[in-house]
């Protein structure tokens, strides 16, 4: 590499995406980049020159093993949507104006699929002008949703702490008894896709029995079949635990989310922000039945608990970023890298990488065929695919008994 580089982080953080951005930095480094910039807030800090030297705040090796175990996005997140080209001309000349002042080689975005339309974007702009940055995708989100790739980086850390948490849920679940019994109902994230809430069977070993039910989004939500199992559940147990997909909707379409108080935000890809599901149907089932309920919502504490990483999934997440750069220092541009599962046992996988066109925007969802013909847990197969996503640990940089992280960028959170 002869000139700079340029990362950003963009939308929900995980507990991995700073190994990425951490392996972008080191490789970066090591072919002989200038520079490598971080842009504050993603694409629309990059718009308002809001960037860092990334090299004042990684200085040693410990600030990259500290970066690599620091949840949430180092540099600050955004949900931002370009608009098409046709729209906004000048938008993209003044994007591209500040990419040639910085002396930008290479462009990489971390992000799920709407970041890897900024991405699909600015690569076609690239294409039409002649420009000669090149522009690279890095896959992350917890909710694994991303076409043409094995699974996303992000995913497994959720993953293992909902199997965990799920785990002492249940434990704590059979403590006390109420007369007519508990029903506990633990909210997911993963939006329109099942993998996080499918997750929770990972509870299921030779200690605990899982989850009773589990509900995808996938599959159409129906109240009242959903009433009738829980009262069938308490008349053999005294408790009955509930995995619960925030992303899951009534037969008409409408989230349950939005049957209790109206949810009215709503995000620049048109996304309603989801929440709310557990506490609706903890309502509902102790109206209907009796039983005493707790609505659990896993919500930040489960795309943040880095102190329960999975190394697979740390190691991975800064693979990917280290084959962001490659990528772009060997000419490539508008794709993004990609995971190949190339073995099983043991398990295996490489990087690839692939046309960002056919991934932007797309969402994959979980097989009808992993989830159990009644739509109300998910299959061995589900299993066999997620268990050596959460395998191994990292262990967290201890002081004074709480997890070391680098520092956040004084630029976030000075006004
Ligand atoms: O996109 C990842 C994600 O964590 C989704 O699972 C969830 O619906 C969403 O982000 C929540 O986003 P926000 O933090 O903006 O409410």
């Amino acid at each position: 590499m002869k000139r700079n580089v340029i990362v950003g982080q963009s939308g929900g953080p995980t507990a991995a995406i700073n190994s990425s951005l951490a392996g972008v930095y080191r490789t970066a480094i090591d072919r002989g980049a200038g520079k490598v910039y971080g842009m504050l807030h993603g694409i629309q800090g990059l718009m308002e020159e809001k960037y860092l030297d990334l090299s004042d705040y990684i200085q040693t090796g410990l600030d990259v093993e500290l970066l690599k175990r620091t949840p949430a996005a180092f540099l600050g997140s955004c949900r931002y949507k370009l608009p098409e080209i046709h729209q906004d001309k000048e938008l993209y000349e003044k994007i591209f104006a500040i990419l040639d002042k910085l002396d930008i080689e290479a462009f990489i975005y971390i992000g799920g699929n709407d970041s890897m339309d900024t991405i699909k974007k600015l690569s076609d702009y690239a294409i039409v002008t002649g420009h000669q940055t090149r522009f690279v995708g890095c896959p992350k989100t917890i909710d694994n949703d991303l076409a043409l790739t094995d699974h996303t980086p992000g995913f497994g850390s959720a993953a293992k702490y909902i199997g965990t948490s799920m785990k002492e849920i249940i434990r704590d679940s059979f403590c006390l008894e109420y007369s007519k019994g508990l029903v506990t109902i633990v909210e997911i994230m993963g939006r329109n896709a099942g993998w996080l809430t499918g997750s929770a069977a990972l509870s299921k070993c030779e200690d605990c029995n899982g989850p009773d039910m589990i509900y995808l989004p996938e599959v159409p939500f129906d109240l009242q079949d959903f009433k009738e199992k829980v009262k069938k559940l308490l008349t053999k147990k005294t408790s009955v635990v509930v995995a619960v997909s925030e992303g899951i909707r009534i037969a008409d379409g409408r989230y349950v989310c939005e049957l209790g108080n109206s949810v009215d935000f709503v995000d620049a890809f048109g996304h309603k922000q989801l929440s709310g599901t557990a506490s609706y149907l903890a309502s509902f089932i102790a109206g209907e039945l009796g039983a005493k309920t707790r609505a659990i919502e896993l919500s930040t504490l489960q795309r943040a608990g880095s102190h329960l990483a999975s190394r697979v999934d740390i190691l991975e997440a800064y693979q990917v970023g280290g084959a962001a750069v490659k990528a772009a220092d060997e000419g490539d541009s508008g794709v993004m890298v990609t995971l190949e599962r190339t073995s099983e046992d043991p398990y295996q996988c490489q990087t690839e990488v692939k046309n960002v066109h056919k991934i932007a925007n797309d969402e994959k969802c979980v097989p009808r065929e992993w989830i159990t013909k009644d739509g109300t847990y998910v299959t061995e197969e589900f299993i066999s695919y997620v268990t050596p996503l959460i395998q191994g640990d990292v262990s967290p940089v201890m002081v004074d008994g709480i997890p070391r992280h680098l520092y956040t960028p004084k630029e976030l959170y000075q006004k």
